[in-house]
């Protein structure tokens, strides 16, 4: 494994395989009484989130906190970012301190890469989500979680069809699973309108179509993005009932899966427009398993990043 985990291109498929594993491992303490490990004790995992989380911000100091690690959450409202303090100078306060792993979110797509090669801090950085760029621990969640439902567990993805709809333009979490299951040996069909997808996408390893039932039928994972809202700065789409009548999951699409199927959202969910209440709490939901799994899939992480080369 490299000593940053940036992009979901970072890791071979060995790499890949290693973290399921170990998070596969790692979650067999979550279902304990006592859900503590002390293999980071001592170690200072710093959580610096400069944008809004819920989900991924609490996984990460889950994580950290069932490793024993000591945990700093550092939100930039409230803090002298919000006065105008750099990256760099920020950087700089979190080396003084002996930040030995830094999860970073930011809305700039390259700030976990420009913290992490910089020369500003000696720590291991963990990118959890930078812009419309990645959200590599949201990928490796994810991956988890199909292995769990498509392959018993900790068999291979590969041949297995996952199809991902609605706002690949703004997403993150969409970049990330494409590198990812494409290194896993998975088939990726993006489906989204025409404005909703990114220039060179052509490029990407996976297919494109602009017609949700088409693919439905072959595959095996069904993911929804939320439509994001706060980064669109121009009319994407005609209207909230167009978008989800054509790109929405419903009872009736969700029917024409085939029965193994499952599916999933990242969070958060807008209930009504991309998927409606009655899926998204149905029988093939696995999108609250989705949030479980993170926090073994962050334990894994930080564990490999840390201390990985001891037992646990
Ligand atoms: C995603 C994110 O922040 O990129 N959410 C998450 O991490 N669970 C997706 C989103 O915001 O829609």
């Amino acid at each position: 494994m490299n000593r940053h985990l940036l992009s979901a291109a970072d890791l071979t498929h060995d790499d890949a395989v290693l973290v399921l594993d170990t998070a596969r491992e790692l979650a067999a303490v979550s279902g304990r009484a006592v859900k503590k490990l002390p293999t980071l004790r001592g170690r200072t995992v710093v959580n610096l989130f400069f944008e809004d989380s819920t989900r991924t911000r609490i996984s990460f100091e889950a994580a950290a906190k069932r490793l024993s690690a000591d945990v700093i959450n550092f939100s930039a409202k409230g803090s002298s970012v919000s006065k105008g303090e750099s990256l760099k100078d920020t950087a700089l306060t979190l080396q003084a301190m002996g930040a030995d792993a830094v999860v970073i979110r930011h809305s700039a797509s390259g700030a976990p890469h420009r913290l992490a090669h910089s020369g500003w801090i000696s720590a291991a950085v963990v990118n959890a989500g930078d812009g419309t760029h990645e959200h590599p621990t949201q990928a490796l969640l994810d991956a988890y979680t199909m292995r769990e439902h498509l392959a018993d567990g900790a068999g291979d993805l590969a041949g297995r069809r996952v199809t991902i709809v609605g706002d690949v333009l703004h997403s993150r979490v969409a970049r990330s699973n494409v590198l990812l299951l494409h290194t896993l040996g998975a088939h990726v069909t993006l489906v989204a309108p025409p404005t909703l997808l990114p220039v060179g996408v052509a490029t990407w390893p996976c297919e494109v179509s602009y017609d949700l039932d088409a693919p439905l039928p072959a595959s095996d994972a069904l993911m929804m993005l939320r439509v994001q809202r706060e980064r669109m700065d121009a009319a994407f789409f005609p209207s909230e009932r167009e978008y989800a009548r054509r790109y929405g999951l419903d009872a009736r699409r969700a029917a024409l899966l085939p029965e193994h199927a499952i599916v999933m959202h990242p969070g958060p969910m807008n209930r009504g427009m991309e998927i409606t209440a009655e899926v998204a709490d149905g029988p093939r939901s696995v999108i609250v398993e989705q949030v479980t799994n993170g926090v073994s899939i962050r334990m894994a992480v930080l564990y490999l990043l840390l201390g990985g080369a001891e037992p646990a």
